[in-house]
């Protein structure tokens, strides 16, 4: 697979990478033998890059990683660390986020320990903790690079003010935050920072967390995550599923699924704003990653990137992208307005 820089400071990686969140939490029960079966077709498919979190199931996914790439060699594949929520005994208790040094200290000593590795490719708070100055989490992560423990430092969902703010203290190697066909809003302010920046994209929800997959029906129905997200109900669902429609009208004559063109796209965008964006797909089994790893073979012309965008406008989808009270929260939502 070919494969990328990953902004001006960061690692070279694969073209698109392999977010495991939905093997552990979030998306309902996953089954463990083909979560690992899927780490190691993407492995074995060129895919370098894998993504988690110490709190995706509460260390689990570390844990499902650490398994996988036993038979691996580390030097083969980057590991992409996220930190700093809280979270309860309660299903999907989460009580906040902590970015002190101290705790990126042991939230860092836990995830080594449970991923068994002697160091994290790039390793990055969750979200912005609004009680520590980014430059203190970055500074701390900084320190973690220089004992050997790290070797890069990313950043998610957060605006463009923090991403200066943090590129001041240390070079940072990507910023990971929502963007696909339905979630465009990283193009106005926080896209043209990075690309200024040198400062890389993961994208992650591509397929809209699924919506916007092909593979998503209103009998579907969830008892995870989704059904708490507000693109998922009611009549915001209905729109989405029309804008899915409208997407596989285009997809089908070019012989590729909703999916691939989802991906298909944002590679497009990628080029198109000479920006370096990865994908990071969340395939849990092993026929969503060949679909997902067969977008690569889809390239849109510039007619059929202006069928797309008849398809499904900027601004189409129906519903935020997270449940209010949690956009309250991102300070990827909170950059001042474009000036008039
Ligand atoms: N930084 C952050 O705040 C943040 C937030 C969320 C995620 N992430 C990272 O980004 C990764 C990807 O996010 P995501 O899983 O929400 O995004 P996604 O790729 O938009 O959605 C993945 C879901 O789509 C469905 N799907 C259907 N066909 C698929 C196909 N061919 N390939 C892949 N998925 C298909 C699957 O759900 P079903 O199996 O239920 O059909 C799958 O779990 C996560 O694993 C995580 O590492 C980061």
């Amino acid at each position: 697979m070919q494969s990328v820089s990953l902004g001006r400071h960061g690692p070279t990686v694969s073209l698109l990478a392999l977010g495991t969140m939905g093997m552990s939490d979030m998306y309902g029960p996953a089954d463990r033998a083909e979560s690992i079966a899927t780490i190691h077709a993407a492995l074995e498919q060129g895919v370098t890059l894998l993504d988690t979190g110490d709190f995706y199931g509460m260390g689990h996914n570390e844990l499902l990683i650490g398994e996988a790439l036993r038979s691996a060699r580390r030097e083969q594949v980057l590991i992409s660390v996220k930190f700093g929520a809280l979270r309860g005994p309660r299903p999907a208790e989460f009580n906040g986020y902590d970015s002190r040094p101290a705790a990126v200290r042991n939230f860092v000593a836990y995830s080594l320990r449970r991923l068994g590795v002697e160091y994290i490719d790039i390793y990055r708070p969750s979200r912005l903790d609004p009680d520590v100055p980014i430059e203190e989490t970055v500074g701390a992560i900084a320190e973690l690079i220089r004992q050997g423990y790290v070797r890069h430092i990313g950043l998610s969902e957060v605006g463009a003010q923090t991403v200066r703010r943090a590129q001041a203290v240390h070079p940072i190697a990507d910023l990971q935050i929502e963007y696909s066909l339905i979630s465009r809003g990283i193009e106005r302010q926080i896209l043209p920072v990075c690309r200024e920046l040198g400062i890389g994209i993961t994208a992650y929800g591509v397929l809209g967390r699924g919506l916007i997959s092909g593979h998503w029906s209103r009998q579907r129905g969830t008892g995870d995550f989704r059904s708490r997200a507000p693109r998922f109900q009611g009549e915001n669902l209905d729109i989405n599923l029309a804008l899915v429609e409208e997407l596989r009208r285009v997809a089908q004559p070019m012989g590729a699924t909703v999916a691939q063109l989802a991906i298909a796209w944002v590679l497009a965008r990628a080029a198109a704003q000479d920006t370096c964006i990865v994908p990071l797909v969340g395939a849990r089994r092993r026929d969503q990653l060949s679909e997902a790893l067969g977008a690569l073979q889809v390239k849109p012309s510039a007619e059929q990137l202006a069928e797309i965008a008849r398809a499904v406008p900027p601004d189409a989808a129906a519903g935020p992208r997270y449940p209010e009270a949690q956009l309250a929260h991102m300070d990827s939502e909170k950059d001042p307005p474009d000036p008039a």
